[in-house]
């Protein structure tokens, strides 16, 4: 998933209004695709970074030197109310075990007028790597289909992903947009390889199968795709949602 964050990071600084001279928090950093584009824009003393995982925290800090990241749980993040102009969760929000939790500390963190900005992958729709993966799956089994993270997934769709911001984030003027994104790839080996390493729910579902299974996962999926030894480019659409803190 990382090779389309840089430029999702993009779509979520132009939707959230971000403005050189303010001060951002990237809550659910991960290694830190948005947080790049925030220093980028802000320069790094104006950016704060927050992830539960310590590993992706480490990697976020050794990556981007002089940001401000922080080992935290979006529901309980470590900073003042009103400390930032905007505030942003790139494909995290629906990781928190208390989503709606997070949402308030967002909107609490930042400054009146200010905004908060979240984005989840519409799962059900086009992105198309997870849903051509999670047909696919449930294709050779049909039990994968509880795994898919269209069904297990919360807000993957615009109705929900407003209603989160504005009923549990108390958010004003909530609008949701589409942002579609691209990810290059040398072949269906270069796609395979990080699923085979674990990565995500469909990295996890790939490794517990046996070996044959995965090989067979590896061909349907690359049959669904139209994809093979070459070169080719997949688009991923988010759904982000942008609110004001009144
Ligand atoms: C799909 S990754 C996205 C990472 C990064 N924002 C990006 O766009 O590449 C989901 C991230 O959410 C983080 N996460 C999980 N639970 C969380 C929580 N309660 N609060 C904040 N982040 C959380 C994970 O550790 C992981 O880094």
């Amino acid at each position: 998933m990382g090779r389309y964050g840089a430029e999702l990071g993009r779509a979520l600084i132009a939707a959230g209004g971000v403005a050189p001279g303010e001060r951002a928090v990237d809550v659910g950093c991960g290694p830190g695709a948005l947080t790049g584009e925030l220093v980028a824009l802000l320069g790094a003393p104006a950016v704060w970074a927050v992830d539960p995982s310590a590993p992706f925290a480490a990697a976020c800090a050794e990556r981007l030197p002089g940001v401000h990241v922080r080992v935290a749980h979006g529901e309980a993040l470590p900073f003042d109310d009103n400390m930032f102009d905007r505030a942003l969760a790139q494909l995290s929000i629906n990781f928190m075990e208390h989503p709606e939790a997070g949402a308030r500390e967002l909107a609490r963190v930042t400054r009146p007028g200010g905004t908060v900005t979240a984005a989840v992958w519409d799962y059900g729709g086009e992105m198309r790597l997870l849903r051509a993966f999670w047909t696919a799956a449930a294709a050779l089994n049909p039990g994968a289909v509880d795994r898919d993270e269209a069904r297990a997934m919360r807000f993957g769709t615009p109705p929900e992903l407003a209603a989160l911001l504005h009923d549990g984030g108390g958010l004003a003027e909530v609008e949701v947009a589409p942002a579609v994104v691209s990810a290059d790839y040398d072949g269906i080996d270069d796609l395979f390889a990080p699923l085979e390493s674990g990565v995500g729910p469909a990295g996890t579902y790939t490794l517990s199968l046996a070996p044959a299974d995965r090989a067979a996962l590896k061909a349907e999926l690359a049959r669904r795709l139209d994809v093979g030894s070459d070169p080719f480019t997949l688009t991923a659409r988010a759904w982000v949602a942008v609110g004001t803190v009144a």
